[in-house]
């Protein structure tokens, strides 16, 4: 089955594939659709901006579609930068380098590092189909980066249980334990719970 992913990220593309195609899933990025379209994210929640995603890019292409929709929640800063966390920063952020730094500083002297990323994944298909999958990584923001693999907010997310950064990781690694990981077992879980189902 080709399903339609909702994104052009070289990375998200990597993490899903490997999931679904142990479902059969055929993973193939939007661009590959010629679908150049770029969601209007304007929900305030990561569900919300899922299904915006899939929604759209479904519309255009007519296929099965997934979205991830995912970011850093840092505790104290009251759940920032959030749904924003690719654009934490405004203009001024340019790239995934500056808007870590613009997060370090905001978090200057301050003790409480606790913070976790979350990833929701969306399904959608013409025929009115919908599965949502939400999961969470726990971890805490460190005072500096370490490691260059990854992207985005990975050399500063340290995973008390790989002992290191994200970023320090090989892609397997975090592949196995992110938060894009755990969204994603849950939602083969269901995808496996509903074709039992269908053929009983
Ligand atoms: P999205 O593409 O709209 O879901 O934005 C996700 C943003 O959250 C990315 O641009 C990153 O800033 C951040 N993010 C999400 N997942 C990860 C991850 O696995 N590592 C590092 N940053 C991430």
């Amino acid at each position: 089955m080709k399903i339609v992913l909702a994104s052009n990220n070289a990375h998200k593309l990597e993490e899903l594939r490997a999931i679904l195609s142990t479902l059969g899933m055929d993973v193939v990025p939007q661009k590959e659709m010629n679908i150049n379209i770029e969601p209007n994210e304007n929900g305030t929640t990561f569900e919300e901006n899922s299904y915006i995603k899939a929604k759209t890019i479904m519309d255009a292409c007519g296929l099965p579609t997934i979205a991830d929709d995912s970011g850093l929640m840092v505790e104290a800063l009251g759940g920032e930068p959030g749904v924003y966390s690719a654009r934490y920063g405004g203009e001024s952020c340019k790239t995934d380098r500056d808007r870590l730094n613009y997060l370090l500083k905001r978090l200057e002297g301050n003790e409480n590092r606790n913070a976790k990323f979350v990833s929701v994944i969306t399904m959608l298909t013409p025929d009115g189909k919908k599965i949502v999958a939400r999961g969470e990584c726990p971890g805490r923001i460190l005072d500096a980066p370490q490691g260059a693999n990854g992207f985005g907010y990975d050399p500063v997310f340290y995973v008390e249980e790989a002992g290191c950064t994200f970023a320090q990781l090989p892609s397997q690694e975090k592949n196995r334990i992110s938060h894009r990981a755990r969204a994603l077992k849950i939602f083969a879980e269901t995808v496996r719970r509903e074709r039992k189902y269908a053929d009983k």
